[in-house]
């Protein structure tokens, strides 16, 4: 099978619970880390890594997300018309071209496997990139791009891998490591949020994947698995079972969890540090807050 990886999977049909009410009317994605929603990181990256075509797997209530990456031609022609060329051209390093977004809808929350496979008439018959925006990673050569790099080189399927603490195991999937070999390993097996001291390792899956048609295909026989949904995680993990690779890639960077309000706040904190505008200010009230705290 060829490797060019150019279409990437967004799943963005998630509830957001964890962030209501805020999620009540805005979708989570929308959701901003200092001035840019979650979602065009995840953009941005997949750009970076060469992505091409863009699928969204929403669910009611998204309709923001559709309009966030729409033209805003009164907004452009109003910041015009003022002189406002920075703003112009951050606002329009985030259009796309028409023709390289889809959305479907996934009208049952039947889990991430299900809504992948949502796609799977769009994806054809070549090797996509799935993206979950929740997990925000910071690195010098953006992770979806470390990866596609290192996939050239393996085929197969590959996810994202990272050690976490062995009391965390039990909110990921986990690889049963076989062999690594630098960034990569080879994985023997996988499990989806292993119950407490059960998991195979500590090496977790963090939500960027480069997969085959195939893996849509296992979606049929798999069946539910963790906390009843259809899982990413088995759908893969079928694909070793028949006898194909599976990757783990230990990525560069650092990745926060903004599906969690402790890990969206730490993002929002890291990612207004690394900004030349709100750096100083930001470290100096920091550092006050924890004076304050300390005396
Ligand atoms: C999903 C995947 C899980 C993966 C995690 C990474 O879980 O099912 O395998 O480890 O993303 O963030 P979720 O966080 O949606 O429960």
């Amino acid at each position: 099978m060829n490797r060019r990886v150019s279409k990437a999977i967004f799943p963005v049909a998630g509830l957001g619970t964890r962030f209501l009410p805020a999620t009540k009317s805005v979708p989570k994605e929308i959701m901003t880390l200092v001035d840019r929603p979650l979602i065009q990181y995840a953009i941005d990256e997949a750009r970076a890594a060469g992505i091409e075509d863009f699928i969204f797997v929403t669910s009611r209530g998204k309709s923001a997300l559709e309009d966030y990456f729409d033209l805003a031609p009164d907004l452009e022609s109003a910041l015009e018309q003022k002189g406002k060329t920075e703003l112009l051209e951050i606002l329009r390093s985030t259009n796309m071209d028409s023709g390289t977004i889809a959305y479907l809808r996934q009208h049952k929350a039947l889990g991430l496997g299900h809504a992948v496979s949502c796609a799977r008439k769009l994806i054809g018959d070549e090797p996509f990139a799935v993206i979950l925006p929740d997990d925000v990673i910071a690195a010098e050569k953006p992770c979806l791009q470390q990866m596609v790099e290192a996939y050239q080189d393996t085929g197969g399927a590959m996810v994202a891998a990272m050690e976490v603490a062995p009391e965390q195991t039990s909110s990921y999937g986990v690889l049963d490591v076989a062999d690594q070999n630098g960034a990569v390993t080879k994985v023997r097996g996988m499990v989806e949020k292993p119950a407490q001291g059960t998991a195979p390792s500590n090496l977790a899956v963090i939500g960027r994947y480069i997969l085959t048609p195939q893996v849509l295909k296992n979606m049929d026989s798999i069946g539910r698995g963790a906390g009843g949904e259809i899982q990413l995680t088995d759908a893969i993990a079928q694909e070793i079972t028949a006898g194909r690779d599976v990757f783990g890639y230990s990525f560069k960077g650092e990745r926060y969890d903004c599906g969690s309000k402790a890990g969206f706040l730490q993002a929002t904190v890291a990612f207004a540090l690394a900004r030349d505008d709100l750096r100083d200010d930001l470290a100096g009230f920091l550092a006050d807050l924890h004076n304050g705290q300390q005396a």
